[in-house]
């Protein structure tokens, strides 16, 4: 049975790479930071299938150990301060998390097994203030903010330990990716939580910030099949992960609340107080190497991906007004 582990299981990612695992019948060692409260509820219904274990990504001891105990054949690195806003309010502890913990699971691998397989999460918000459109995996990196910062510092660790240590070290280049498990914050899952509060009565309005800014987003659940598939292909490579769409802020907005026969014009109030000290206005995708590589295509299209999770909201907040997910 290969073993595979995965830091940030309990992150959006997390949860639906271990069900991909699980399916493929690995054995899922998942480690999570110590909390006053454990947050597993996107894993409630595997819980009992896979390993849950203590780490953090400021700890380099407890990255070797982790190492040493499982001798896992994978380790798929997803943890990360993830979050843009909150990369300028704490950009010391996002350094530290988002970047030099790359280098303490790295150098894990490399003391204890350096043939053990490697998938760093790495992102488009490194591509920032495009310089090339679409953004491949040769455009130049342009980073704009310390989230960025701190990933391209991630990506280029892990090419580097490929290049110097001849490990399997690959890092994947993921547009955004949504979906129901998505963390609130983050645009698409407020608004489809919102839409489904109006749309129930319970709210009256949905405050955002730039509504021009475009992504290219697409579905949490394909994506996570392209990090496997990284890690099965014959040479650790870098990859660029997207739907070659790119859709605006304002054009989520109309589809979601579309999808209860409610104009976001009524709805959405634009407010400072969401607007970033630096934006990445544009990103999209060319995933043709991926494509051609790896035989990942993109599955959701943009409307389905919508509408699949206003109807997830929807149905959540009618059983389950409380939960998140
Ligand atoms: P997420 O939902 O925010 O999950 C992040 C995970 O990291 C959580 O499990 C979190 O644990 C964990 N974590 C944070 N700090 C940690 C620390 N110091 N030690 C150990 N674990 C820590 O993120 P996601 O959307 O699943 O994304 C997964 C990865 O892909 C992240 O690295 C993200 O930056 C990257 N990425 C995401 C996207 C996207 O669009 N989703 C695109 C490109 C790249 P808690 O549950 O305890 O907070
Ligand atoms: N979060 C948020 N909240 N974003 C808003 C809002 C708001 O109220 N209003 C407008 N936006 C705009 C942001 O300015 C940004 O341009 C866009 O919506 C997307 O914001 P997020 O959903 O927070 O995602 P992100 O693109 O900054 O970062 C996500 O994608 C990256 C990949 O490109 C995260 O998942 C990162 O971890 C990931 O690496």
């Amino acid at each position: 049975m290969p073993v595979a582990i995965i830091t940030g299981i309990t992150g959006q990612d997390g949860s639906y790479l271990a069900e991909l695992l699980l399916g493929k019948g690995y054995q899922v060692i998942g480690m999570v930071r110590r909390s006053s409260t454990v947050t597993m509820e996107r894993l409630q219904h595997i819980q009992d299938d896979i390993i849950i274990t203590q780490g953090d990504l400021h700890d380099q001891s407890s990255m070797v150990a982790l190492i040493e105990e499982y001798k896992p054949d994978e380790v798929y690195n997803l943890a990360a301060q993830s979050f843009v806003p909150t990369s300028w309010s704490q950009p010391l502890l996002t350094a530290e998390a988002t970047g030099l913990g790359v280098t303490r699971i790295l150098e894990a691998i490399r003391l204890v097994n350096s043939q053990i397989k490697f998938y760093q999460a790495s992102s488009s918000e490194m591509f920032g203030k495009v310089v090339e459109v679409p953004q491949n995996e040769d455009t130049p990196f342009y980073p704009r903010s310390p989230y960025g910062v701190a990933k391209l510092y991630g990506h280029w660790i892990t090419v580097n330990y490929r290049e110097s240590f001849d490990m399997f070290a690959c890092s994947g280049i993921l547009f955004n990716h949504e979906s129901p498990r998505r963390g609130l914050e983050f645009v698409t899952r407020k608004i489809t939580n919102t839409v489904a509060k109006i749309k129930m009565g319970l709210t009256r309005e949905l405050r955002l910030g730039n509504l021009e800014a475009q992504r290219d987003w697409g579905f949490a659940g394909d994506y996570v099949q392209a990090m496997w598939m990284m890690l099965q292909h014959p040479r650790a490579e870098s990859f660029v992960i997207g739907t070659g769409e790119t859709h605006s802020v304002r054009e989520f907005c109309e589809v979601a609340f579309g999808a209860v026969d409610l104009n976001y014009q009524d709805y959405v109030v634009q407010d400072p107080r969401f607007y970033r000290p630096a934006e990445v206005d544009l990103l999209i995708s060319d995933p043709a190497k991926a494509n051609t590589e790896l035989g990942w295509k993109n599955k959701t299209t943009f409307r389905e991906l919508v509408e699949m999770m206003v109807a997830a909201d929807l149905q959540r907040l009618s059983t389950n007004p409380q939960g998140t997910r």
